[in-house]
């Protein structure tokens, strides 16, 4: 009987380490996944191959472990380089399925990485919510505090987050770039191996080399110049139409133009879509005095927003938070060129702050609905048209991190539950949501007018 039990013990830890040696890990880190193309059947996979031959992203719509064999599908990576001391892969990934679960693992000559997951967008009109942040730094409190604001995607699970630009200092330090990917890649992903796709937007911190993002991200550009790193894309059908504008093109308006022609293009083709939000780095008018006014901008998009109904305008840069109510431009009446307009006004959301440290939010307009100084992200839940209502967006501002009385960053994402696949429309376990009276935490497009 002993025996037996000795020889059954011994073919349990045969087979055990059989699975082991067979499943070395893979050389490689860094990896990131981002939306370059429809987010309803393309994903490009990224990352950074250390060592090791022949990568090749095995992937299936079941959950196959490590077993790479067992996965129905099988891509290469379609674009490699050499880039800001990475040994840079991506592998585009298309003709996937909508609304979908994909697992994938990726063997190299070295081994096999973990399994890790994600979900394409739906092809129709469905409810899902996304993060809109930005403005990270690479040492000090702003990295840390950076740091717990990314602790927040894991238990919040969204389909996808808008990165809003300045990622980095400048954008051209190895080193900054290889941190700034692994915690992203150590902190956004879930316990059970879900990644989440980052849209990323051009900031001024990217000056020090424009098109940087295409090398990080693949993110796509206009013109077959990467300087023109600009793009859009549409979920949900007919449902959202994100564009993602780069509020840095030199020189100001004579090069803006061609931008705008684009712009104008691309909301004319996308009038008729339930939601259109635009996400670009600089706002119009900072919340923050000692911030520039940025009225080359405002001349270029603010009257093409109000003409073609955009919903909801994203910015960062500032190093804190903001929300206004819908304004429309008016450069005769409006203050600082707006005037509210609830039921025909564009809502704008930032101003940043994903890590960088708070500045005093102490320059609202009478068209500002609420701002503060805190590092933050803004958490939208997208609803479309139901039994049960019209569609709408819920607008939160989540406070990830405060300073003490020392400048120390605290994190408030620490204790924070951790949301299911099942239901990612509830709030989590003490969330701490920046809430104020009339106004409550949850901010509702279209905005009921009269509040
Ligand atoms: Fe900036």
């Amino acid at each position: 009987m002993k025996t037996k039990h000795l020889v059954f013990l011994a073919a349990i830890l045969l087979i055990g380490s059989s699975c082991d040696k067979e499943y070395t890990p893979a050389s490689l880190d860094k990896i990131r996944l981002a939306w370059n193309d429809d987010p309803a059947t393309t994903m490009t996979i990224g990352w950074d191959q250390l060592a090791g031959e022949e990568p090749i992203v095995y992937y299936g719509t079941k959950d196959r472990g490590r077993n790479w064999k067992k996965y129905t599908l099988l891509q290469s990576p379609t674009r490699v380089f050499l880039h800001q001391e990475m040994n840079t892969h991506f592998c585009e990934l298309s003709n996937l399925e909508p609304d979908q679960a994909y697992y994938f693992v990726i063997k190299d000559s070295e081994g096999v990485s973990e399994r890790y997951w994600f979900r394409t967008a739906p092809d129709k009109p469905k409810a899902f919510t996304c993060i809109i942040g930005g403005d990270t730094k690479p040492s000090g409190e702003a990295l840390k505090a950076g740091r717990f604001t990314t602790q927040m995607i894991p238990r919040l699970r969204p389909l996808f987050i808008v990165f809003n630009g300045d990622f980095t200092n400048n954008g051209k330090t190895p080193e900054h770039w290889a941190q700034w990917l692994t915690d992203w890649f150590e902190l956004s992903r879930t316990s059970d191996g879900r990644l989440f796709p980052i849209v990323p937007v051009h900031g001024n911190h990217e000056y020090g080399e424009v098109g940087i993002l295409n090398k990080i991200f693949n993110a796509p550009y206009q013109f077959d110049d990467p300087i023109n790193l600009y793009y859009s894309l549409s979920l949900g059908g007919d449902f959202l139409h994100l564009t993602l504008l780069n509020s840095e093109v030199k020189p100001p308006l004579k090069e803006y133009s061609e931008q705008a022609d684009w712009l104008k293009m691309n909301l004319e083709r996308t009038k008729n879509f339930t939601f259109k939000l635009a996400a670009f780095h600089k706002p119009f008018r900072p919340h923050t005095p000692g911030k520039k006014e940025n009225l080359d901008l405002f001349r270029n998009w603010a009257y093409m927003f109000y003409e073609y109904g955009l919903d909801i305008g994203a910015d960062a840069d500032s190093h804190m938070s903001k929300i206004t109510f819908p304004v429309v431009p008016d450069s005769i009446y409006g203050i600082e060129g707006f005037v509210r307009d609830d039921l025909n006004g564009t809502m704008y959301i930032g101003e940043g702050s994903w890590g960088a440290s708070p500045r005093t939010a102490n320059d609202n307009k009478p068209w500002t609905l609420r701002s503060g100084s805190f590092n933050q992200m803004k958490w939208l839940q997208f609803f479309p048209d139901s039994e049960s209502g019209e569609a709408h967006i819920e607008i939160r501002t989540i406070i990830t991190s405060t300073r003490d009385t020392a400048n120390q960053a605290v994190s408030h994402v620490e204790g924070v539950g951790f949301l299911t696949e099942d239901d990612v429309f509830v709030l989590p376990e003490s969330i701490n949501i920046f809430s104020t009276e009339p106004y409550g935490s949850v901010i509702k497009y279209p905005y009921k007018k009269g509040r």
